[in-house]
């Protein structure tokens, strides 16, 4: 862990407009600063960032936090991450604490795969590019291939010499362990228990993670021999997981981000090609299929994919099923398909960039289009197979999340099946609902009736979400705000407000789940003696808490049912009347949670059966019909002071 004084120091150090400014244009207008969104599409800035608080808020997106969750958000970073660029701009030593914890080994554990892959790659380029027999065999072919010398050393492109003991040996002398040598697969054990090297005579494609560091490597033959296979991949480790792993993300993600789509091809030579033709926001799944792991690692930074296919038509075919995944992580995706023969690598060398970009831009279908056109010449005139297609085609569009785009698929489809759209409408309905009831009986999740259901059609037993969390967040925002402000109140003194409403709220169950996170947090600071501010949470790791607490700061929040003008008071400014407000916001939450109580007993006083359990839900019901009363009246009390 990385230790309290570093992330202080890092804290104190961050100039979150310099960081920002990174990133995003910003300009300067009054006392914040102003530019276009990261995070979303916009034209007029509503970017903004505040050097007093050190927050940022975009509202076009809702995020926000301080320059840590900026480069979570944008960079895709975790906490320490985040921390670590940080203190490397701002030349801050990171201390980390030692921990003899399982964590703290697991972490050393993984460290020392990644050193190890790392000297690996090293090892391999300089041998490509170094050595008599990379230069005649592994550069030339690279060369062949058209590879740039830029595109060889951004990719860390490599090869291992053709012996059965060349890297192992000089990584054991240099100190590396056996152990890890094993692990990463760079190595592998004999009979005997001595080493030799897993990759011989080959070119070395590093794979990168995507903060850039070795984990992997893909080695292809040069041999023309059957009997040799292609590709020698690294095994999986604790540091490679084949399955959350796109090759080339590192060297794409910006580009990704600008362009907000994703170009997804098959092979690492074509990610190569592809990339260095200056279209740079491409990546690889590697040969294998395609799972949802990777598609959300791609969602991470865009909704647009686009996949580039060779044109080999039993491949495609085989893909279209796995493609609908994609859809229902919510992502757009086209397909492009090559002249027969081609594959993205090879139609970028011969036509080169301008008419492979065109080549795109002709020829970018949409996915379930496309899948339409392939399966519907396939099943040519055969009633039959065509009630087939149409079953399929619908129960792609039925995993599009956004119900509106669905729509517009079921219209577009219906031209190119020839059938009524209505009926088609009614089969995706149908499978919508099904898919509904399924989900209600696995969990309890809420769900939200889709859009293209009359009232009619709606099933009665599925919850509407509806949840007021206005009153909870308003406890949240008057503890950020004034919560270690000290009260001088008459009557009450030498307390902070802070612990008062803690205090005060503690028979209240917070039912929000970020209101009721923060108040715990805040609770647990007040029980160790702390008061924390606003720059505490705004820096809190967990960004669930983090989010609320820039949303409440950085907007003007009002109450939605206001009770000031419920009871037409007139309040210009909350600060005037510190005891109205505080007091006021406790006991308006407490008299939302006695009318939720109320609410309960009317219903199981409808239900219940026998005088005596009667009796006692009664006796409850008065009882809190009095807590209610005194509620109100002391709300009145205060608010007329
Ligand atoms: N692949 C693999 N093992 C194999 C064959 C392929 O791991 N035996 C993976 C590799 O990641 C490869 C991708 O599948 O990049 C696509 O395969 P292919 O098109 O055969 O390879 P290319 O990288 O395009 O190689 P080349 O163009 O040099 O033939
Ligand atoms: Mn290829």
């Amino acid at each position: 862990m990385i230790t309290k004084l570093t992330i202080d120091r890092i804290m104190e150090a961050t100039d979150i407009v310099e960081v920002i400014g990174e990133f995003v244009q910003l300009k300067k207008r009054g006392a914040n600063y102003v530019g276009l969104s990261p995070f979303a599409n916009e034209r007029t800035p509503s970017f903004t960032v505040s050097p007093a608080k050190g927050i940022f808020k975009d509202f076009s997106s809702g995020k926000g936090g301080s320059a840590v969750t900026f480069l979570m958000e944008l960079e895709k970073f975790s906490y320490p991450e985040a921390l670590k660029w940080l203190a490397k701009k701002y030349g801050i030593e990171v201390e980390e604490t030692v921990e003899s914890t399982e964590n703290k080994e697991e972490e050393n554990h993984r460290e020392s795969l990644m050193i190890v892959s790392g000297y690996a790659a090293k090892f391999f380029h300089e041998s490509l590019l170094e050595t008599d027999e990379g230069q005649a065999i592994g550069l030339s072919y690279f060369k062949e291939r058209g590879f740039s010398n830029e595109t060889i050393k951004k990719f860390e492109l490599g090869y291992s010499p053709d012996q059965w003991e060349a890297f192992t040996s000089k990584a054991l002398k240099e100190g590396y362990q056996q152990q890890f040598l094993e692990e990463t697969g760079l190595s592998v054990k004999r009979d005997n228990g001595t080493l030799y090297d897993r990759y011989r005579g080959r070119v070395m494609f590093p794979i990168h993670s995507f903060t850039g560091r070795v984990i992997a490597f893909g080695g292809r033959t040069l041999k023309n021999d059957k009997n040799v296979p292609k590709y020698v991949n690294s095994p999986e480790s604790e540091i490679y997981h084949k399955s959350n792993i796109l090759y080339g993300l590192f060297f794409a993600k910006k580009a990704i981000r600008d362009e907000d789509n994703c170009y997804l091809v098959e092979g690492y030579a074509d990610v190569l090609s592809v990339h260095q033709a200056g279209i740079e926001n491409v990546v690889a799944s590697s040969g294998t299929s395609l799972t949802v792991e990777q598609i959300r690692l791609i969602g991470r930074f865009t909704k647009n994919v686009t996949i580039l296919y060779d044109g080999d038509a039993a491949g495609i075919k085989a893909s279209l099923r796995g493609l609908d995944m994609i859809l229902e992580e919510g992502l757009n995706v086209k397909v492009v398909l090559f002249p027969d023969g081609h594959d993205p690598d090879s139609y970028v060398r011969l036509v080169g960039t301008q008419a492979f970009k065109t080549h795109i831009d002709q020829n970018r279908k949409d996915f379930i289009l496309y899948k339409t056109d392939i399966l519907l010449k396939e099943a040519g005139n055969d009633p039959i197979r065509r009630a087939e297609v149409i079953r399929e085609i619908v129960e792609s569009i039925a995993k599009i999340p956004d119900s509106i785009k669905a729509s517009v698929f079921i219209r577009e489809c219906s031209h190119q099946l020839e059938i009524d759209e209505r009926a088609l409408l009614s089969e995706l309905n149908k499978m919508r609902l099904a898919k509904a009831r399924k989900e209600a009986q696995q969990n309890t999740r809420i769900i939200e009736p889709s859009d293209y259901l009359t009232p009619e059609e709606l099933p009665q037993e599925l919850p509407v979400k509806k949840e007021d969390s206005s009153q909870e967040r308003e406890i949240v925002r008057l503890l950020l705000l004034y919560g270690n402000k000290m009260i001088d109140w008459d009557g009450i003194a030498n307390t902070y407000i802070g612990p008062f409403m803690i205090a005060e709220l503690a028979d209240v169950e917070f039912e929000h789940e970020a209101s009721k996170k923060f108040v715990a947090h805040y609770a647990k600071e007040v029980e160790d003696g702390n008061l924390p501010d606003e720059q505490f949470f705004i820096h809190f790791p967990d960004k669930e808490i983090v989010d609320l607490a820039v949303t409440l700061l950085a907007t003007k929040y009002t109450l939605s049912d206001n009770w000031y003008e419920m009871h037409k008071i007139l309040v210009p400014d909350e600060q005037v009347n510190m005891k109205a407000t505080i007091l006021g916001a406790i006991f308006h939450l407490k008299k939302q949670k006695v009318g939720k109580i109320l609410d309960g007993l009317r219903v199981e006083l409808q239900k219940v059966e026998g005088e005596a359990a009667t009796e006692v839900l009664l006796t409850q019901y008065m009882h809190m019909k009095k807590v209610e009363k005194s509620i109100s009246d002391y709300l009145g009390s205060v608010i007329l002071k």
